[in-house]
């Protein structure tokens, strides 16, 4: 990127939410892997995050230390419904988590997304001038590019889509099909996570649209994008620095001594569906029925944060974690010893760190990922190279971490197998696959990731 030209991120989640208190303005950290991953970036490079917020507002961050511009557009009640909770969540996350039996469709909601687009589009052309780089994020956002382009041609596009892009005979289903695809194509560059999210996504374009794909490159309408596949990437660097922090090691006896000396398990996720919480919990119930030998032995504790609890699916999903949870404990509880401990909050990254570092085994196995951020940051919190991560084959990051505990969410049988298999895992197997998933974490970090995409424009 030159250095005349600034940065102006647009993403429906922001870093923060602020909430006025008696005593000014507090600031909550979100979570979710966007607002987790872009955050360290924008710190370091600056520029204007445009989001949207509780009310109208801009400030620069972080306060005292100011590295860049937050801009918050409000949404008014009706938009939150139809947008957010509506199209975004109650359509396009399952229709790209290839969920079809949760997608709901409503041509109102959709033109609630279209409003909600156009003006996120018209407050990018607010901050950016013609020289300036727009990065467009996410499923809420897919129409933002094409009002962009129709209001000012020359605009500098680019667009990241953090979650799976379906393939072609479940993306078709989505009445609204051609104009998600030509809203993202109005850009010069798109990323996507792994190659097979670009493929379907290349796929869609050609079969849908009639664009004419030559390689990686996408014609269409008289304009050419460039599809690329780049998985997002964690800082490291800083990760592996707060693990080694003496109140992180401080916080990590402390929890070892209140657990005993139990093997831990961790999962940490929001309150998601598609993160098969209630599957991993059949698989831990099987393994306990199956091994009696292991009861007592180990422990998993499970952290799950709130998350769209405007939508109904979402509150469904966490009575049953709740049932399934009681039932576990229920069945195999002794009195003194507890197979699932569980939390319902949202940790900060400090407290986050230390339970990587004191859990010896994290399992991570969503139905279906984009990505996943956790499975990175355990790793780069295993600052002793030993730890095992079991993971889903279904997760995105499972190219990139081909050293885990490979499984099958759906299968109870499976995931009991692989949690048996890390269970078991000798010391120096773990320390090989670890050193290998470290190297690969730490090369294609952060800063790796964002080269690849705002070197771009150098290029062209
Ligand atoms: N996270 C957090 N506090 C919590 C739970 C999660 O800060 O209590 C963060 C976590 O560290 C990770 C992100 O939220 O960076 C979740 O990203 P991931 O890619 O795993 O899943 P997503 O939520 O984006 O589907
Ligand atoms: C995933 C999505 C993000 C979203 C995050 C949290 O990571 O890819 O776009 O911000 O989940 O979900 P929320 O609905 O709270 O923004």
């Amino acid at each position: 990127m030159s250095h005349a030209s600034r940065l102006v991120l647009v993403s429906h989640r922001g870093p923060y939410v602020l909430r006025p208190t008696a005593r000014g303005v507090k600031r909550e950290r979100t979570i979710g892997g966007l607002a987790v991953a872009l955050l360290p970036l924008v710190e370091k490079i600056g520029g204007v995050w445009i989001t949207s917020g509780e009310s109208a507002g801009r400030y620069m961050m972080p306060p005292r230390k100011p590295r860049f511009e937050l801009r918050y557009l409000p949404l008014t009640a009706e938009q939150k419904q139809g947008f957010y909770y509506g199209l975004s969540n109650n359509a396009l996350w399952p229709l790209c988590h290839s969920f079809l039996g949760r997608v709901h469709y409503d041509l109102a909601e959709w033109n609630m997304y279209e409003q909600v687009n156009s003006e996120f589009a018209r407050a990018a052309l607010e901050e950016a001038d013609e020289a300036d780089l727009i990065w467009v994020h996410d499923y809420q956002m897919a129409r933002v590019p094409f009002f962009i382009r129709e209001r000012r041609s020359l605009s500098r596009l680019m667009f990241f889509w953090h979650i799976p892009f379906p393939p072609i005979e479940i993306f078709r289903t989505l009445p609204w099909r051609r104009a998600l695809l030509e809203g993202l194509l109005a850009c010069d560059l798109i990323g996507f996570h792994i190659p097979e999210y670009a493929r379907n996504f290349i796929d869609s374009a050609v079969e849908l649209l009639g664009a004419q794909a030559d390689g990686d490159f996408l014609h269409y309408a008289g304009r050419t994008t460039q599809v690329i596949a780049r998985p997002i990437g964690i800082d490291f660097a800083a990760m592996d620095s707060m693990a080694r922090l003496p109140q992180t090691e401080a916080r990590v006896q402390q929890l070892h001594g209140a657990l005993g000396g139990n093997t831990l398990i961790i999962g940490v996720e929001r309150m998601d569906y598609t993160k098969g919480i209630v599957e991993r919990l059949r698989g831990v119930e099987h393994l306990l029925e199956q091994h009696p030998g292991w009861r007592g032995r180990f422990s998993l504790m499970q952290i799950v944060t709130p998350s769209r609890d405007g939508v109904e699916a979402y509150r469904q999903k966490k009575r049953e974690i709740d049932e399934m949870v009681g039932r576990v404990n229920g069945r195999f509880s002794d009195g003194i010893w507890i197979p699932v401990r569980y939390q319902n909050r949202s940790l900060s990254p400090a407290e986050l760190v230390a339970y990587y570092r004191t859990a010896d085994i994290a399992l991570v196995t969503p139905l279906r990922d984009g990505l996943n951020l956790v499975a990175k940051e355990y790793v780069a919190s295993r600052i002793h190279n030993d730890g095992i991560v079991i993971l889903s084959e279904f997760a995105g990051v499972a190219g990139q971490l081909r050293e885990a505990i490979i499984t099958n969410p759906y299968s109870q049988e499976d995931v009991a197998a692989a949690i048996l298999q890390a269970l078991q895992m000798p010391k120096a197997e773990q320390r090989q696959r670890m050193a290998m998933m470290r190297a690969r974490v730490k090369a294609q970090d952060i800063r790796w990731w964002v080269d690849g995409f705002l070197n771009y424009f150098d290029h062209v």
